[in-house]
């Protein structure tokens, strides 16, 4: 019997991830299903009860339901409490457990599909939602090296560092929330964008010098040039979106799924025009 599984957001129409797991389940032989859900905003809890008493083995959660889901979890892995938030959910045992894969897709993508290695590179990591969250103790991971938030909000820049520098496994890391002041002085190998300005269609104020040679700008957007990229070809940065995060996050949940990693390269030539 076909196995299913869903994505659930709102809005959700725009979701590229039921295209990506058919891609990765033709390549694989899996036999599952994969679809998009809208779910109301009040209405998230009651769509995975319905979704687990059809059968359902697991779903992704997306924009706004990450926190939501990950409080209605039983069991969390530890990179979804660092991230405090779940992007995976798999329905077991009449449990739901919670995991999260966005930290691990943009590690991946940084390091396989950009060839960028991030050991003992120097971050810059802007923004500090949900999004720049979920990314970070995965980043510091990878690199073990200083890194740098930046948030137009310098509090909740504060609020981010603190969940490393309280966090047993992640203290002994130099992260810092920095001001704009304090941004003229340094330069990072990677610069990567995680605020919504994207959508929003903001600009981010940032000194000229910022990119060491050679550095890589990462927009965790796809599907269109940010005023960010822009701002990074014009000063001679490398730059990526977050199409390969996407897929790569994608892959991971359905390791989490199915045991078996697809053929991200694959996957990703065939979305990228
Ligand atoms: P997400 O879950 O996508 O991270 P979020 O929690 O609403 O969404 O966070 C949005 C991030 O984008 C924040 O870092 C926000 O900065 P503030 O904390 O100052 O609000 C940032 N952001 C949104 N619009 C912005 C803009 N026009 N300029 C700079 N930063 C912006």
């Amino acid at each position: 019997m076909t196995d299913r599984y869903a994505v659930i957001g709102n809005p959700i129409s725009h979701s590229k991830s039921p295209l990506i797991h058919r891609l990765f389940a033709e390549q694989t032989g899996q036999d599952i299903s994969y679809e998009a859900i809208e779910a109301p905003l009040d209405g998230f809890g009651a769509t995975i009860e319905r979704l687990r008493a059809e059968g359902y083995k697991g779903c992704n959660v997306t924009v706004p339901f990450k926190l939501e889901a990950w409080k209605l979890a039983n069991e969390h892995s530890s990179r979804s409490i660092d991230a405090e938030a779940t992007n995976t959910l798999s329905f077991k045992d009449e449990k739901v457990y919670a995991d999260n894969t966005d930290g691990a897709g943009l590690v991946r993508d940084i390091e396989i599909n950009q060839r960028f290695k991030l050991n003992g590179k120097r971050i810059l990591l802007i923004g500090a939602g949900g999004a720049a969250q979920g990314v970070l103790h995965p980043l510091l991971e990878a690199s073990q090296a200083p890194l740098a938030i930046y948030n137009r909000t310098l509090e909740k820049a504060i609020k981010l560092q603190k969940t490393v520098t309280e966090h047993a496994n992640f203290r002994h890391f130099s992260v810092k929330a920095a001001e704009f002041g304090a941004l003229r002085n340094e330069q990072f190998d990677i610069v990567i964008n995680a605020t919504s300005t994207g959508l929003t269609g903001g600009d981010i104020p940032l000194p000229d010098s910022i990119f060491a040679p050679d550095a890589l700008a990462y927009d965790m957007m796809y599907g269109r040039e940010t005023p960010f990229m822009a701002f990074a070809r014009e000063h001679g940065a490398q730059v990526a979106d977050g199409l390969g995060m996407l897929v790569e996050q994608a892959a991971e949940a359905f390791f989490i799924w199915r045991g078996v990693r697809p053929d991200t390269r694959a996957v990703l030539n065939t979305l990228r025009p």
